[in-house]
C-alpha cells in the first residue's frame, strides 16, 4: 500500500499513541542510545521509518505490531554507557531480553510477532534470526538509525513532545 508522507505520518501517530502514553515509555527520554540521540528518540525513528518503508515498498504487514514491536525493542530502561546500571556487561547480546521482559510486564498482550521483533532484532550479532517480515525490517531500520545517530549530530532533530519525531 502506497501512501503519501501526511498518510504515513497520521498512521504513524494513531498507531504509536497508545504505547508513547504507557508511563514507562516516557523513559526512554531519559537514557542515550547514541551520540546525542535519547533511547526514546531512536525507537520513535525506528518505528516510524519501519512503518514507511513498509509503505513505500507496499508490503502486506502488521502494522499495529510494527510500531508497537519497534517502539519497545530497545526497552530495556537503564543507560548503557553506565557499568552500574547495566545488569551485565554484555549489552549488546542481552538488552533484547532485558527488553522484552520489561515489555511483557508492562504490556499483558504482547503478541507472539511483537516478541519477535524485540528479540531479535540484534541479529546477526545475536544468532537467532527474525521469524517475521515485520521483525526483520525492524532488525534493518534499527541498524540504518543507528549508524546515522553514531555520525550524525541530533539526527531526528524534529523530535518534539517526548520523542515522537515526525
Ligand atoms: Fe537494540
Ligand atoms: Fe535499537
Amino acid at each position: 500500500m502506497n501512501s503519501t508522507p501526511e498518510e504515513i505520518r497520521q498512521r504513524y501517530e494513531e498507531l504509536s499513541f497508545p504505547t508513547l502514553a504507557t508511563p514507562r515509555v516516557a523513559l526512554m527520554a531519559g537514557y542515550v542510545q547514541h551520540g546525542q540521540t535519547t533511547t526514546l528518540e531512536h525507537v520513535a525513528a525506528v518505528a516510524y521509518l519501519s512503518l514507511a518503508l513498509v509503505r513505500w515498498l507496499g508490503l502486506h504487514c502488521d502494522e499495529r505490531a510494527l510500531v508497537r514491536g519497534a517502539l519497545l525493542h530497545d526497552y530495556y530502561l537503564y543507560d548503557w554507557h553506565d557499568h552500574n546500571a547495566a545488569p551485565d556487561n554484555w549489552h549488546g547480546f542481552t538488552h533484547p531480553c532485558h527488553a522484552l521482559r520489561n515489555a511483557e510486564k508492562d504490556f499483558p498482550d504482547l503478541t507472539d510477532l511483537e516478541r519477535d521483533i524485540i528479540a531479535h532484532h540484534m541479529f546477526p550479532l545475536v544468532p537467532s534470526p527474525p521469524r517475521h517480515k515485520e521483525a526483520l525490517v525492524v532488525s534493518l531500520v534499527d541498524k540504518i538509525c543507528s549508524t546515522v545517530e553514531v555520525f550524525a549530530r541530533q539526527p531526528w532533530h524534529k523530535a518534539e513532545n517526548g520523542g515522537t519525531a515526525w
